[in-house]
C-alpha cells in the first residue's frame, strides 16, 4: 500500500512505496525542506535517525544552509549548486526566501499525493511541491505548481524545474543514459562523472532523437542487469528539456531537471499559475532489469491512456512501400495483401493530401488529393473495412511547407524573427502552436478529418526541430512562453481529439523516435521507434528503448531487403523476430513479396498474435545484450506468470558453434514449462540454472520459443 505519513516530532515526511521509501524533513522555521533518504524500505524511526545526522564539518566559503540537500532549491542564499527555480520580481529582486504556508495529503485513486505550499515571505509567489505515489509501485511523480497570487506585479521565471533528486551518499555513481540521432535512437551510454555537472538536454523544442529524458544512476558501477541498487528518473515532457547531473565538490550527486532553462523566460502575471511537467523517479535493488520492469508496470497502469485494445493490433504502413506515390489503386492492392497476412490496421502514410507529391509542397493543406483519391478517402476506407481492417492515416499538423495554401495565407503563423531567415529542414517550417488561432485551426482541421471519415488510427508526425523561435506579435508580453505553450497546446489538442473520438488510437512519431517520453505517452497509444527498420540495427535501438519504455508502445515494422537505409539483407524470419519484440507492423511493398514470403509472413503473424500479450504487456528480461557478443536474447514473462516467450537473434556463426544456452529468469523454480511448439517439458529450476538450449545456424538466424506453464498436479 502506498502510504504517506508525517512525524511531527521529527518534522519528517515519509513516503512508503512497494519496496522503497523516500523521506524529507522540514526545518524548524519552515523555510527549507531537506532531503533525507531514498532507497530500500525503512521505518519512520530509521528515517528520523538519518534525518538527525549532521554534516561532519563546515567548510570555509560555505554555509551549512548552502550545503543542505534541498528537495527543491529556489535560487538565493548560500546554495551554489544547480538550482531549480530562479525568478525576477517586478522591483528587480532576484532571490527567493520562502516559508511553508500549508501542506497536506490527499487520496488520489489508487495512490496518494503529498503537497507542500511555500510562499515567498515578501512577494506573491507561491510554489506547491507535489509528490504522488501509487499502490504496488516504486515510482514517485514529482511536479510543481507556481502561482502569482497578485499584489506585486508579474513574476518573471528564468528557471522553473520540476524536481531535484538527491542520491544517497556513495563514493561515485555511474550514469546510464540514452543518446542517439535520426536512425540510431536510444543508444545506451555510460559515464562515471567526477565533480562537476553533466547536462543532458534538448534545445530543439521537442524531446529529440539526440537525448531521451531518462537516466539511471548506480553506485560504484556495481549494478548488473538483474542485481544491485539503481535509481532512475524520467521526465514527462515533450518540449525542450534538461537534466543536470551534478557531483558536488563534497561528493554528493543530485539530478535537477524539467523544462529547459536555456532561452527560457516565462512571465507569470498576477492571478496566473503554471503547472510544470512531472519528473518521475524510482529505486530498484534488482539492477537495470528491475528498473525497466518498474517503469513498464507504471506506464501500463498509470501513464498510457485507456485503450479499446488489450494488445496493440498488427498494422501495415505504406511509407516504405509507396512513399509519396500513393493512390487509391495501389493502396487497395496493398490492403488486400495485408488483410491476407492478418493485418488489423491499414495505415496510409504521407502523400494523400494537397499537392504533396514530394516533401517540397503541400504540408499544411489537409484536404484529400482528388487525383490520387478520386472517390475521396471513403472509397479506400470502405474497402479496408470490408477486408476486416481498421483504417489509419498519417498527419503532420505542426508543420507547413512554404509551398502551401496555408503558408501563403498565414506566413505569420510560423516561428520567426522579422529580420532573420527562416531556416528550413525538409523544406518545412514549424507552426507557432502557442498561438490561439493556430491551436484552433489545428484542432478543427484534424477533428474534421476524423469526423468525416471512419479513421481509427492516427500517426502524428513531426519532422523537424525549432529554429528562430520568435513570435513578433508577442514581443513586450510573453513571447518565450512558446517553449511551454507549444507543448501544452499539443497535449490539449491530443486530449481533446481523444475525448471527441474515443475509438481513434494515436501514434507519436518524429522522424522515428524523436518524441518519446512519459508526457506524450500519456496521450498516445504507441510510438514510431525509428526510421531505421534494419532488423539488426533495430536490436540496439530496441534494447535502449526497453530501458525506459514498455514494448507495447514500441512500433516495429518488417520491411524489405536490402534495407533502405543500411542496404543489409537478412532473412524474413529474422526481420519478423526483430519486429516481434514490440508492437508488430509490416512496412514492406507486399506487391513484390513472393508467394512463399507471403505464406511465411502469414504464419509468423499468427504466431505473433498467440504471444503478443506476453511480449507487449509482460515482464521484460534482457538476457543477452546486442552490445555484448554475437547473440542477443530477450525474455518476456506474462504478468500472471502463465507463459514465457524468448526471442533470440544470432549475428554471425563462428567456428561451427551453434548451441546457445540461455538461463531464463523470473520463473517459478518448481513450475513446469512446456514448449508450445514441440511439447518438451522443463522445470523452472532447469531453465533458470542450466538453461534453455537454442540452436542458431549461419548468419542472422533467429528463434522464438514459447513456453506455457502447466497447472500444478
Ligand atoms: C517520418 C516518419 O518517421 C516516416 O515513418 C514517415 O512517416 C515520413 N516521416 C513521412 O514523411
Amino acid at each position: 500500500m502506498a502510504d504517506i505519513t508525517y512525524d511531527a516530532s521529527s518534522r519528517c515526511w515519509i513516503l512508503q512505496m512497494e519496496a522503497s521509501s523516500y523521506c524529507m524533513q522540514l526545518s524548524e522555521n519552515g523555510t527549507s525542506l531537506k532531503h533525507v533518504y531514498w532507497g530500500p524500505r525503512i521505518d519512520q524511526q530509521t528515517a528520523n535517525k538519518i534525518a538527525s545526522d549532521r554534516l561532519s564539518r563546515i567548510y570555509p566559503f560555505e554555509l551549512e544552509s548552502g550545503l543542505a540537500h534541498e528537495e527543491y532549491l529556489p535560487w538565493g542564499g548560500a546554495g551554489f549548486h544547480e538550482s531549480n527555480l530562479k525568478v525576477e520580481y517586478a522591483d528587480g529582486t532576484r532571490v527567493i526566501e520562502w516559508v511553508l504556508e500549508n501542506q497536506g495529503v490527499e487520496q488520489s485513486g489508487p495512490g496518494q499525493v503529498l503537497w507542500l505550499t511555500f510562499k515567498d515571505r515578501e512577494y506573491a509567489l507561491r510554489a506547491t511541491l507535489y509528490y504522488r505515489i501509487y499502490d504496488g509501485h516504486d515510482v514517485i511523480e514529482r511536479w510543481v505548481q507556481l502561482a502569482n497570487a497578485g499584489g506585486n506585479g508579474p513574476v518573471v521565471l528564468e528557471q522553473a524545474f520540476s524536481a531535484n533528486w538527491w542520491m544517497p551518499p556513495r563514493e561515485s555513481y555511474r550514469l546510464t543514459y540514452l543518446h542517439g540521432r535520426w536512425g540510431a535512437e536510444m543508444q545506451v551510454g555510460e559515464i562515471v562523472p567526477g565533480p562537476g555537472k553533466f547536462a543532458l538536454e534538448s534545445r530543439r523544442g521537442t524531446t529529440s532523437h539526440q537525448f531521451n529524458p531518462w537516466i539511471a544512476l548506480d553506485p560504484m558501477q556495481e549494478a548488473t542487469e538483474e542485481a544491485g541498487d539503481v535509481w532512475s528518473t524520467a521526465l514527462a515532457w515533450s518540449g525542450s528539456w534538461k537534466m543536470v547531473i551534478e557531483t558536488t565538490p563534497y561528493g554528493f550527486v543530485h539530478c535537477a531537471g524539467g523544462v529547459n532553462d536555456f532561452d527560457f523566460i516565462y512571465r507569470l502575471e498576477e492571478g496566473e499559475h503554471l503547472d510544470l511537467p512531472a519528473f518521475a523517479g524510482l529505486y530498484s535493488k534488482e539492477g537495470f532489469g528491475g528498473v525497466s520492469r518498474r517503469w513498464h508496470a507504471y506506464e501500463l497502469e498509470h501513464v498510457l491512456p485507456a485503450s479499446r485494445d488489450e494488445v496493440r493490433p498488427v498494422l501495415f504502413n505504406s511509407w516504405e512501400a509507396t512513399s509519396f506515390d500513393i493512390n487509391e489503386h495501389n493502396q487497395t492492392a496493398l490492403a488486400e495483401k495485408a488483410a491476407q497476412l492478418g493485418v488489423e490496421i491499414f495505415v496510409i502514410d504521407d502523400g494523400w493530401f494537397g499537392a504533396r507529391n514530394n516533401d517540397r509542397a503541400g504540408l499544411g493543406d489537409w484536404t484529400v488529393n482528388p487525383e490520387k483519391f478520386p472517390n475521396g478517402l471513403n472509397g479506400l476506407i470502405a474497402r479496408v473495412n470490408e477486408l476486416g481492417m481498421r483504417f489509419g492515416i498519417w498527419v503532420e499538423p505542426e508543420m507547413v511547407n512554404r509551398d502551401s495554401n496555408l503558408y501563403r495565407a498565414h506566413p505569420d503563423w510560423v516561428y520567426h524573427f522579422p529580420r532573420r531567415s527562416r531556416t528550413e529542414f525538409r523544406n518545412q517550417l514549424v507552426l507557432n502552436l502557442a498561438r490561439d488561432d493556430v491551436r484552433e485551426w489545428m484542432l478543427t482541421t484534424v477533428d474534421r478529418l476524423l469526423s468525416e471519415h471512419n479513421i481509427e488510427f492516427v500517426k502524428w508526425d513531426m519532422n523537424r526541430h525549432f529554429t528562430e523561435p520568435g513570435w513578433p506579435e508577442e514581443v513586450g508580453k510573453n513571447p518565450r512562453r512558446i517553449w511551454i505553450d507549444h507543448v501544452r497546446n499539443l497535449y490539449w489538442i491530443l486530449d481533446e481529439l481523444r475525448r471527441r473520438h474515443p475509438n481513434v488510437a494515436f501514434e507519436s512519431c518524429s522522424g522515428g523516435g524523436g518524441r518519446v517520453d512519459l508526457g506524450i505517452l500519456s496521450r498516445v497509444d504507441q510510438v514510431w521507434t525509428s526510421d531505421n527498420t534494419d532488423a539488426f540495427d533495430r536490436l540496439r535501438i530496441q534494447e535502449g528503448f526497453s530501458f525506459a519504455y514498455i514494448p507495447r508502445v514500441m512500433m516495429c515494422w518488417v520491411t524489405d531487403c536490402p534495407n533502405m537505409l543500411t542496404q543489409r539483407t537478412v532473412p524474413l524470419r529474422y526481420r519478423f523476430h526483430s519486429a516481434m519484440a514490440g508492437s508488430l507492423g509490416i512496412g514492406g511493398d507486399l506487391s513484390k513479396w513472393s508467394d512463399e514470403d507471403l505464406a511465411e509472413a502469414g504464419d509468423l503473424v499468427k504466431t505473433y498474435k498467440r504471444v503478443r500479450s506476453v511480449i507487449q504487456n509482460g515482464l521484460v528480461y534482457r538476457l543477452q545484450s546486442p552490445r555484448k557478443g554475437s547473440v542477443t536474447a530477450t525474455q518476456y514473462v506474462a504478468r500472471n506468470h502463465e507463459a514465457v516467450v524468448v526471442l533470440v537473434w544470432g549475428h554471425s556463426q563462428q567456428f561451427g558453434e551453434s548451441k546457445v544456452l540461455l538461463r531464463l529468469r523470473g520463473l517459478e523454480e518448481h513450475g513446469q514449462y512446456v514448449d508450445a511448439t514441440n511439447g518438451t517439458s522443463y522445470s523452472g529450476a532447469y531453465l533458470a540454472h542450466h538453461g534453455l538450449e537454442v540452436r542458431l545456424i549461419n548468419d542472422f538466424d533467429s528463434r522464438m520459443v514459447h513456453l506455457v506453464r502447466t497447472p500444478e498436479m
